[in-house]
């Protein structure tokens, strides 16, 4: 960064001096560049997995003062509005998100400044513990509470219709359902809560993380459908983990923890799960689609009037 602010100062007072540095210089101009691309990329590479988001957005922002600066320099108006609506518009995303994940923007960012990522994950005790879609969907049938933890993965299998109508069958059999939405679970912020809203799921059944949290200790199911970073327990107790300190979904504490995925992938921070392998946890493999038609199958072939 010094070596960059260096030779653009240097490059500075030279055009001051009236040469124009593409000419009188050219080499300069290149080093410029590549001080800077140099510093871009150890700035990001030890960047967490979890933290990318925010690095992204804050970057995203940088590029609208750039242009906005841009404006200021050619007088042009329409590059300085643009440029400042996307910087503005970046800042305040990008403290949204580092407010969720409960760290500063410079704690983010600067943390681990030039080093590799010095996460190393300990072996995780307990086992997998697959279990039939069906079984898993009577099981909810027959529980009082239900939370559940959409995930990116939802998304992704476009599950959010079957989903819904699951739940409806749920509240038909008397279970209490309620959605539990983390501020950065899927790919962008509010993905979850519109991916709900598209589904029809009314807004009085989706809580926010620190509205709900403290229900799973007394709920029956905690169905995780294709979330897997916003339950990992890791963010509460392992300070090497790229997650840790981002406040989460307290799914582990549910009496009964239900994980939707497709096999043993890793989420996005790129870690092991602890929360699959406690003894409260059952692993439902498939697309999380195919897995809630299963789901409503087994729950419609109990043939109980209520869940008609
Ligand atoms: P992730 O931690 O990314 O986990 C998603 C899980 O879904 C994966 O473990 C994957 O496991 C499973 N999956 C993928 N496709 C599936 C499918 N078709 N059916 C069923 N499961 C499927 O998701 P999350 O818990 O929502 O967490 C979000 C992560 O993204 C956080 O780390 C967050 O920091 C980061 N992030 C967030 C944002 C914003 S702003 N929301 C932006 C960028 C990044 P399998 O492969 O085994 O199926």
């Amino acid at each position: 960064m010094l070596a960059t602010l260096a030779v653009g100062g240097y490059i500075v007072f030279v055009v001051q001096a009236g040469a124009d540095p593409m000419i009188a210089m050219p080499g300069l101009i290149y080093l410029f560049f590549g001080c800077a691309l140099v510093f871009g990329v150890l700035m990001t590479l030890p960047i967490g997995g979890a933290d990318m988001p925010v690095v992204i957005s804050i970057y995203n922002a940088f590029t609208g003062l750039a242009v906005g600066l841009e404006g200021f320099v050619l007088q042009n108006p329409a590059l300085m509005i643009a440029g400042m609506v996307v910087g503005a518009a970046g800042l305040l995303l990008t403290l949204l998100m580092a407010k969720a994940m409960n760290r500063s923007v410079s704690n983010v960012v600067f943390t681990n400044f030039g080093a590799a990522s010095k996460h190393k994950q300990g072996a995780i005790k307990g086992e997998l513990k697959p279990m039939a879609a069906g079984d898993a969907g009577i099981a909810m049938r027959y529980a009082s509470t239900v939370i559940i933890v959409p995930g990116y993965g939802l998304a992704v299998a476009q599950g959010q219709q079957k989903l819904y109508e699951f739940v409806k069958l749920l509240q038909t059999g008397g279970v209490s359902v309620k959605f539990a939405v983390h501020p950065v679970a899927g790919r962008m912020p509010g993905q979850m809560d519109v991916l709900l809203a598209e589904a029809g799921v009314p807004y009085d059944l989706i809580f926010q993380l620190e509205d709900i949290n403290d229900e799973f200790a007394n709920t029956d199911v905690a169905l995780v459908i294709g979330a897997n970073d916003v339950v990992n327990p890791a963010a509460r107790t392992d300070k090497s983990s790229p997650i840790f300190g981002m406040p989460i979904l307290n799914a582990d504490k549910a009496k009964k923890v239900f994980v939707v995925k497709r096999g043993e992938g890793k989420g996005y921070a790129g870690i092991v799960n602890g929360l699959f392998y406690g003894d409260n946890c059952n692993m439902v493999y498939g697309d999380a689609q195919a897995v809630l038609i299963k789901m409503i199958e087994a729950v419609r072939g109990l043939g109980l009037p209520a869940a008609a």
